[in-house]
């Protein structure tokens, strides 16, 4: 492909365009079913293509944009049970998670081996920023809920540990780890304790509010320090946009950097990234302003009775499994007899777009608002013809 001296019309870039982008598998066909993302809210969109230039590297320059930013992270912050959080918005999970262990890290400095300690369920981002901050990432053991177990984490911690995670609505399966629990431990042994709520944090809040659940997995609990949850999952905002918060100042200052040549509220930036669309944030606010809790907590019983259908047309073939009873909107399904890679590629030569998890192995299904009723049906329909071929050798 080569730049053009002479750009071409409108017309044709955008035949051009169209026709590239009929490969996509969109989420309007129901057919991405391991998705952690979804259509975004229709509002939100319309905020998003309205504001996209805001930058929410330069709140100087776009105060109105750093006021709603500020609005939104204490609107999370009420959602998790904090009165007066300290935060930023982010790209997403992975940029929120590496910012937490920087705040581990540069928060106990004078640890010059830095260790931090999580059960191998934690999503892959945990692993990325121990790599980039130079942390030694110490995996601990799962009990057979695949939830963390509490002996190993406690055993060990070391004068070299700077902090401690757990997952609020694993990747794998949507499992909540004993929070309550490692959060005694962290105070106990005075660690800072992160949680991973990129997809849960905004669905355990309205479990709770349904009767689904009785989780304590935010700020609730004392020994919480940081938590991460991502509006562009199921918060049903524009990608990118995730938000860290901290229970104190001081955690939110250590992973803030000077800006010198920029002014005002620019000079300082607590996010990795620099210039950074305020847009997805400004969509969140609407999104949140609009739906409100009562907005969220019908989407999530919704999803939570697709994720019902779902779990009975497991138990209905007798030759899936599931892996856990499901704990939100996320089914791990394991296949009897059919190997897991033959499903998969039955499945997306059938037009789904699959994911499977190692632990255990099996399939990944996210009840996004985006896969209806009709997908599901669809979805099970082709499962149950394939999970029953047996190929021939
Ligand atoms: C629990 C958890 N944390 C973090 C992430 C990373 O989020 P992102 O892809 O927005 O960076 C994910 C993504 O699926 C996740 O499931």
């Amino acid at each position: 492909m080569i730049l053009d001296e002479q750009g071409l019309d409108e017309e044709t870039v955008a035949a051009g365009l169209n026709s590239l982008l009929e490969r996509d598998i969109t989420y309007f066909s129901g057919h991405p079913i391991a998705s952690m993302s979804t259509i975004p809210h229709r509002l939100g969109a319309e905020v998003f293509s309205k504001t996209i230039e805001r930058n929410a590297g330069r709140l100087y320059t776009f105060k109105g944009s750093a006021n709603i930013e500020q609005e939104v992270i204490e609107m999370i912050g009420d959602l998790l049970y904090l009165e007066a959080p300290f935060g930023t918005t982010s790209s997403g999970g992975t940029e929120s998670n590496i910012l937490a262990m920087l705040a581990m890290r540069e928060s106990k400095k004078k640890i010059k081996k830095p260790e931090v300690i999580a059960p191998k369920t934690v999503h892959s981002s945990i692993d990325k920023a121990a790599w980039i901050l130079g942390i030694k990432l110490i995996k601990t053991g799962i009990d057979k809920e695949f939830k963390a177990s509490i002996r190993p984490i406690e055993k060990r911690i070391s004068k070299n540990t700077v902090g401690i995670i757990a997952t609020a609505g694993t990747t794998y399966l949507g499992q909540i780890d004993p929070i309550e629990k490692i959060g005694k431990i962290a105070i106990e042994n005075k660690i800072p304790m992160h949680v991973d709520a990129a997809f849960g944090g905004f669905v355990i809040p309205f479990l709770n509010d349904l009767g689904l659940g009785s989780h304590s997995f935010d700020f609730e609990v004392r020994g919480v320090t940081s938590v991460s949850i991502d509006p562009h999952k199921m918060g049903l905002a524009p990608i990118p946009v995730g938000c860290l918060l901290f229970r104190s100042k001081r955690h939110l200052k250590v992973v803030t950097m000077k800006t010198p040549y920029l002014p005002g509220a620019s000079s300082k930036q607590s996010s990795i990234l620099g210039t950074r669309p305020a847009a997805s944030v400004l969509a969140t606010w609407a999104i949140m302003k609009h739906l409100g809790r009562v907005g969220y907590r019908e989407m999530v019983r919704e999803c939570m009775n697709r994720t019902q259908l779902g779990q009975e047309r497991v138990e209905d073939n007798p030759l899936l499994k599931l892996a856990i009873e499901p704990v939100m909107n996320i089914l791990g399904i394991e296949s009897i007899e059919v190997p897991l890679d033959t499903i998969v590629m039955e499945m997306e030569k059938r037009g789904w777009r699959m994911a499977t998890s190692p632990l255990p192995p099996s399939l990944r299904l996210v009840v996004m608002p985006h896969v209806s009723t009709g997908a599901m049906n669809a979805f099970f329909n082709d499962l149950n013809e394939v999970s029953t071929t047996v190929p021939a050798d």
